[in-house]
């Protein structure tokens, strides 16, 4: 069972941080390929729960920014829907998802599983232009695995001391990414993957009565620059998006970083929001705003919370007075 700890937002006004229940990562079975920077791993159990307070279950699931994927593969591997459309812009992570829609996952796999990882192979392996798109996935999965973070950004690093001073080889798994790679062919027929901007395919269903979306956009967090270190295609017209957001036909969620930028422009789109704090596998403390049209089954969360804002203090002292 997935549990949940919460953490008190104003920690100078409680008197005590209150102890429920914490979602444990590990209860996620892992189904990506990648380690994704802002991965939604954590995001999982309130996920399924969003999926399970429906009254109809959905027969498509839209992801617009779909990054390392793991909510829609979740969502495939268990059934909660029957398709999954998933987009993402950058042409490194679209590689590995088209190699393994395109049949590829075996080789890319055994490609994996035949690589002897030094420093100098991976930087040999890199320097080469792909020939096919197939090579192009493995550079990515490479990049992804020994580069800081598994950042495929520009400026990004090698891992320098990583897991029990393991270096470079720390974040490389081949049997457990082979398995991965190979296990995704029992979804791969449901999934329609679009190397596209998510914006436009996420108009594209608007109008549909199947569709539902889980969103999880580029941050914004500490500025522009969060954003820039962490990918590659991190400029978002994110009022077009809300906007957006507005016309769809059925449900969304969507998660974004707990800035007053946003939340002011999910106030001016009348969408609700609550502050989820919990913790990641680092044990760092996370806040994550999950923004919807009505977020009431959330409520029965214990680490979910109404977010004060600036805007919205200030706007009820305008009231008042
Ligand atoms: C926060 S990450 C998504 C992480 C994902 N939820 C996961 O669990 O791995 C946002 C992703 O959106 C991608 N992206 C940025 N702008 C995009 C756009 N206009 N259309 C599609 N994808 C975009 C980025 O490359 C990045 O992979």
């Amino acid at each position: 069972m997935s549990t949940y700890r919460q953490i008190s937002l104003f920690p100078e006004f409680s008197e005590k941080t209150k102890l429920s229940n914490l979602v444990n990562v590990a209860s996620v079975p892992q189904r990506s390929p990648f380690r994704y920077p802002g991965g939604k791993t954590w995001f999982v159990p309130t996920f399924r729960r969003w999926l399970a307070s429906m009254n109809t279950q959905p027969r498509i699931l839209v992801e617009p920014f779909v990054g390392g994927g793991i909510i829609s593969l979740t969502a495939l591997f268990e059934n909660l829907v029957e398709k999954a459309v998933i987009v993402e812009l950058d042409d490194e992570v679209a590689a590995v998802w088209e190699a393994v829609i395109n049949g590829a996952a075996e080789w890319l796999a055994n490609r994996i599983l035949a690589f002897n990882l030094t420093k100098e192979a991976v930087l040999e392996e890199l320097q080469k232009t792909p020939a096919t798109k197939r090579e192009k996935a493995f550079q990515t999965i490479l990049k992804n695995r020994t580069l800081h973070g598994g950042i495929l950004a520009e400026g990004s690093r090698f891992i320098k001391h990583g897991e029990n001073g393991k270096g470079i080889c720390s974040r490389w798994y081949p049997k457990t990414l082979a398995n991965r790679l190979i296990n995704l062919n029992h979804v791969v027929s449901r999934i329609d993957f679009r190397n596209d901007d998510g914006l436009k395919v996420m108009a594209e269903f608007s109008t549909s009565e199947e569709a539902v979306y889980f969103i999880d956009p580029p941050y914004t967090a500490g500025g522009k620059k969060a954003g820039k270190r962490l990918y590659k295609y991190h400029h978002l017209d994110h009022e077009y998006l809300f906007t957006i957001c507005e016309s769809l036909k059925v449900d969304f969620l969507m998660t974004y970083d707990d800035s007053e930028e946003v939340k002011q422009m999910a106030r001016r789109h009348g969408f609700q929001m609550r502050l989820i704090p919990m913790k990641n596998t680092h044990h760092a403390t996370m806040k994550e705003l999950v923004i919807g049209r009505d977020l009431s089954w959330l409520d029965e969360l214990n680490a979910v919370q109404e977010p004060e804002t600036k805007y919205w203090v200030k706007e009820l002292k305008r009231e008042k007075s």
